[in-house]
This record gives C-alpha cells, structure tokens and sequence, in this order.
C-alpha cells in the first residue's frame, strides 16, 4: 500500500498525535508475510491495541500516552518476530484476498456480517436488542403512537435482532431485509427458536423493490455507511417510508475522535487477513461472540464511510425528509450518551457520538 492509499483509509496518520508512531506501526506490521500465523500475530495485536484503547477511555485522564504506549508495545513485539526471521512459522502460506469489483466487496461485506452474526444465542441476542431499542426511544422522548397499526421496515437487518425487537415493542408486521444470504438464512433459523413472527427477504437497501410510501417506519441501523452508495441509500429509506410515518437513521460519525482513528489504522493492520482466521485467533483468546462482532464489525468490512452531519442532512433532505432530528442521547455505552454526560475528554475520545436520526415525510 502506498502512503497515499494508507493516508486515506486513516487520515488521522496524515498529521496529529497518533501519526508518528502510527505510521511506524504499520510499517513494521507491513513486514510479516502472507501467511496463517502472520494473521493471527495482526488479529492478536489489533485486540491488544482495541482494549488498550478502551482501557484508556475508562479512565478519566487524556488517552493520549497511554494509546501511543500500546502503539509502541505492538511495534516492539512485531519488530522481535521479524528479526527472528523464523520462516518456520511463517510457512503456512495462504493467498492474499483480492477485492476488486464492487460485486466481490458486497459479496465480501455480506459473509462478513452473516458470519458474525451467525454464532449469536437467540434469546439473548433479541432482548438485548429490543431493551437497547426502546431505551434509545424514551431517552430521546421518542414512541410512536399505536405501534400496534404499525408496519416496520427493517433495511439492512443483519441477523434480524432490531426486527424482532420492533415486533417485540409492539409493531404490527415488520420485515427484515439485508443482501447477505447468510444473514437472511440465519435471521429465519435463530426465528424458529422464539414464537415471533417477522418476515425476512433478500433486498439491496440501494435499490429496493418496494414502491413508494410502503411502510410506517423505516430503520435503517447502522448499514448505509457500508454500502456502494450512501446516498442513494439513504434516497431510497426516504421513498419507501409513508407520508407521516417515522424513519430511523444510524449512521457512523464524522469527525469521531480517537475511536475511530484507531479503528481507521487497525483497518490498516487488518487488510488482507483472512476473515475466518481472525475470527477464530478471537475465539482462541476466549473473546466471546458478541465482542468478535464489536471488535471485527468495522475494522473488517470492506467499505466503512464515515459521513457528517451536514452530509447526512443534506442527502436525506434531498430524499423529502422533514423535522429530522439527531438523537441527543443513547444508552450508556453509546458515544452520544458520554458526550452528553459530559464525560472528561469526551470529544477528544469520541468525536460527535452516533449519528442518529429520526425524520418524517
Ligand atoms: C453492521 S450490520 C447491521 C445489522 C443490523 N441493522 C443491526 O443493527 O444489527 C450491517 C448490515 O448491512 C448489510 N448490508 C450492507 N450493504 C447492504 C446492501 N447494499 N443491501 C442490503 N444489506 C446490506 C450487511 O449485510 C449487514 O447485515
């Protein structure tokens, strides 16, 4: 990868606090060979340095020393193993991926999810989702009235967990939709196990089947900014959502402090590792499932854009969006809900926070 290439997945390497050792991080990762082990070592460094940070953001203090130490500790390591130049351990060699054609992103994008998603235990996957749903709600003092008429598009569903949890506060019919045939498949099996009724179907969230005006609500969580075209993406969410009705949008935010510099460099580190092979690095190392996802879910897509307010507004004003109103509040863990508690160094950790939405027609 040239240094412009590498620059504009992570432009927090261009200038700033973490450039320097940033930059040299990458240089020596750049230096292990294409190999089973040599995915593992960038799996495992990319965890170390992902739970640095999140060690970092607990405490009260700047994050910036102690960031820039787990940098420094993972170049260290990586430089010992170079050195030792043990091709013993390196032999396992195995072909780099190649992601060229938009087909084989999407194709990539959809096993990524539908893999992730796959391994979740069903009962706990869905109350999980459908308490963080509705504290999200009432936090932003959002519900909308007589749910029990209401129809619910889910665009990008993933495994179906927001879907079930619409059904679960109350909607009427909800359908779930996601271009990953893995997801969708895995969506209807985790279904069998709880008496819910959802309906799932293969759709492009950027060029969906549904005519205008189709449904009550549309939720779109957090799928637009991995997509070919955001905003057409978000064009479509708008024209498929009724006059009157209420649309959700989560998209990943622009600027997003160190969380997402760090995420930005990790992709780096993490380009070309084998998918499954990172996965399984995570189990080895005890990660349960649902922290894989956290960990893998953006650093190991192929597309993660990262819009701002202005850009998202604009596109969706664009589509006939009115009152859009951005989520103040999140439950305790999202980045919009430190920031509005004001937690020390909140900006400097977190950026914004989210970028929730909630609109009309
Ligand atoms: C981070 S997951 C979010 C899933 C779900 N909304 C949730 O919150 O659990 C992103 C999802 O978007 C889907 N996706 C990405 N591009 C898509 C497209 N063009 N059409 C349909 N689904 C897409 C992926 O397959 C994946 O399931």
């Amino acid at each position: 990868m040239t240094k412009e290439e590498i620059e504009k997945i992570a432009p927090c390497l261009k200038n700033g606090p973490l450039s320097e050792l940033g930059m040299k991080l990458i240089e020596e990762v750049n230096q292990i060979p294409k190999s089973i082990s040599g995915d593992v070592l960038k799996t495992w460094l990319t965890y170390y340095i992902f739970r640095a940070k999140e060690e970092a953001f607990k405490k009260p203090g700047d994050p910036t020393n102690e960031i820039l130490e787990s940098f420094q500790k993972q170049t260290e390591f990586i430089k010992s193993f170079n050195h030792l130049d043990l091709d013993l351990f390196f032999t396992t060699s195995i072909e780099e991926k190649s992601r060229q054609s938009i087909e084989e992103i999407e194709s990539e994008t959809g096993s990524h999810y539908g893999n992730l998603f796959k391994n979740f235990d069903a009962d706990k996957y869905f109350n999980e989702a459908t308490e963080l749903l509705k504290i999200r709600l009432e936090r932003n003092g959002i519900f909308p009235d007589d749910i029990s008429s209401k129809t619910v598009l889910d665009a990008g569903c993933g495994g179906g967990r927001y879907s079930v949890a619409w059904k679960q506060l109350g909607a009427q019919k909800v359908t779930g939709v996601d271009f990953s045939k893995i997801g969708i498949e895995s969506a209807k099996e985790r279904l069998k196990t709880v008496d819910i009724d959802v309906h799932y179907q293969i759709e492009d969230v950027v060029n969906l089947s549904f005519e205008n005006d189709s449904f009550d609500i549309v939720y779109s969580n957090g799928v637009l900014h991995h997509t070919r075209d955001c905003r057409k993406g978000i064009l479509e969410i708008v024209r498929v959502l009724k006059e009157g009705g209420m649309g959700w949008l989560y998209l990943i935010e622009n600027p997003g402090g160190y969380f997402w510099d760090i995420i930005e460099i990790l992709r780096i580190v993490m380009q070309g590792v084998d998918n499954q092979i990172a996965r399984e690095a995570l189990k080895l190392l005890n990660v349960p499932t649902n922290r894989i996802f956290y960990i893998l879910d953006h650093i190991m897509v192929p597309i993660n854009l990262r819009w701002t307010d202005e850009e998202i507004q604009d596109a969706l004003k664009e589509g006939g969006a009115k009152n859009i109103q951005r989520l103040k509040r999140g439950v305790d863990f999202d980045r919009v809900e430190k920031i509005y508690q004001k937690e020390p160094f909140a900006e400097m950790k977190y950026g914004v926070g989210e970028h929730r939405y909630v609109f009309t027609k």
